[in-house]
C-alpha cells in the first residue's frame, strides 16, 4: 500500500494562520526600536501580532505577511508608520494614577514654584505630561491645579501640554471622553466638579472633561526620541512616568536631560514608582519618591 493520504495534509490550523513570521517581528521590532525607542524584545511577539491583524483586517490584506511585504518592500512605510507605532505603544494610564505624585504636587511643589516667583505678578504655571496616554494623566493635572486655585484662592493661572507618540492616544485625550469605569480614582468631588455624564441612552456609560478644565490642557504629537523638542525652555514641571521603562539605559538618560533643558531653575521632573531610580543618578535634589528638582537659579 502506497503512502496514506492525510486529508489535512494543506490545511492551516488555526494557531497557525495569520502568524508574525519571526522575520517580520524583527524587521518591525528594528524599525520600532530606532524610531520610537521602544525595546521589543522576542517574548513581545504575540502580542505585536494580535494587534497587527486588526490593522491588516481593516485595510484588507490576506494576512500578515502581505502587510510586512508592504511595508518593507513596497515602500508602504510611509503612510503605515503612524499606524504601526500606534498599534504597539502600551498606554495603559489611569486617572491619579501613583496618586502620591499628585498631592506632593498641589502641597510641594506649587507652593515651591510660586515663591520662586516675583511678587505682585500673577504667575502662570506651564505643566507637561509627556508621555500622556490618553490624557488621563494631563486632565489629572489639571483637576489638582482647578481645585488649588478654587480652594485655597491662589492667585495664578496654569496649561498642561500633553504629548504622546501615538495619534490615536492624542485624539483620545483631545476629545476627553472616558468610559465611566475609568473615572473610579476621581475623588467625589473632582467628579461633580469636572466631569460631566452622557446624557443620551448610548452615552451614559461615558464621561466628558468639562470644557472650563479642557481649556487649560492641549496636546500636541511629539516623539520624546527626537533630537530636539518644540517646547518653551520654562516648564515648571515635567510629568514623565511610565515610558522610560520602555526605553534602553542609554535612551533614557538622553531623554531625561534633554528634557531637563525644558524646565525652568527649580522646576519638577516627576518619573513613575519603577522608574524613580533613573532619577537619583542625576545631580538634582529629591524631594519625594521619583520627584526631583532641578537647581535653582542661585544653585
Ligand atoms: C504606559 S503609557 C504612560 C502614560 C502616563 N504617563 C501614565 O503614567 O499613566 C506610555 C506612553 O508613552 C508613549 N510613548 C512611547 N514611546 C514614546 C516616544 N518615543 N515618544 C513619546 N511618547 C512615547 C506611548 O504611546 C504611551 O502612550
Amino acid at each position: 500500500m502506497g503512502e496514506v493520504l492525510r486529508i489535512d495534509d494543506d490545511c492551516v490550523s488555526p494557531a497557525e494562520f495569520n502568524r508574525l513570521r519571526e522575520a517580520d517581528f524583527n524587521r518591525i521590532a528594528a524599525l520600532i526600536g530606532s524610531r520610537t525607542g521602544i525595546k521589543l524584545p522576542p517574548a513581545k511577539r504575540l502580542m505585536v501580532e494580535g494587534r497587527l491583524r486588526r490593522r491588516v483586517r481593516s485595510l484588507g490584506f490576506a494576512d500578515l505577511t502581505d502587510y510586512c511585504r508592504f511595508l518593507f518592500e513596497e515602500n508602504g512605510l510611509n503612510d503605515e508608520l503612524v499606524h504601526v507605532i500606534d498599534a504597539v505603544t502600551t498606554n495603559k494610564t489611569d486617572f491619579f494614577r501613583e496618586e502620591g505624585h499628585f498631592t506632593v504636587l498641589a502641597n510641594k511643589l506649587v507652593p515651591s514654584l510660586l515663591s520662586l516667583r516675583r511678587a505682585g505678578s500673577t504667575p502662570k504655571l506651564k505643566l507637561w505630561s509627556a508621555a500622556s496616554s490618553n490624557g488621563a494623566e494631563a486632565y489629572t493635572i489639571a483637576m489638582v491645579l482647578a481645585d488649588l486655585v478654587a480652594s485655597r484662592n491662589i492667585n495664578l493661572q496654569f496649561v498642561v501640554l500633553g504629548t504622546d507618540i501615538s495619534t490615536r492616544m492624542l485624539a483620545a485625550g483631545e476629545k476627553a471622553v472616558y468610559p465611566a469605569e475609568m473615572i473610579g480614582p476621581v475623588p467625589a468631588g473632582m467628579k461633580q466638579r469636572y466631569l460631566m455624564h452622557g446624557r443620551s441612552q448610548s452615552r451614559q456609560s461615558e464621561v466628558r472633561i468639562v470644557p472650563e478644565l479642557r481649556r487649560h490642557v492641549r496636546f500636541r504629537r511629539l516623539n520624546l526620541m527626537d533630537e530636539s523638542y518644540p517646547v518653551e525652555r520654562d516648564v515648571d514641571v515635567i510629568f514623565l512616568r511610565n515610558v522610560l521603562i520602555y526605553f534602553e539605559k542609554e535612551t533614557q538618560e538622553v531623554v531625561v536631560s534633554r528634557l531637563m533643558g525644558h524646565l525652568r531653575p527649580g522646576g519638577f521632573l516627576v518619573l513613575g514608582h519603577s522608574e524613580s531610580m533613573i532619577g537619583t543618578s542625576l545631580s538634582l535634589t529629591q524631594w519625594a519618591p521619583g520627584v526631583f528638582q532641578k537647581p535653582t537659579a542661585n544653585g
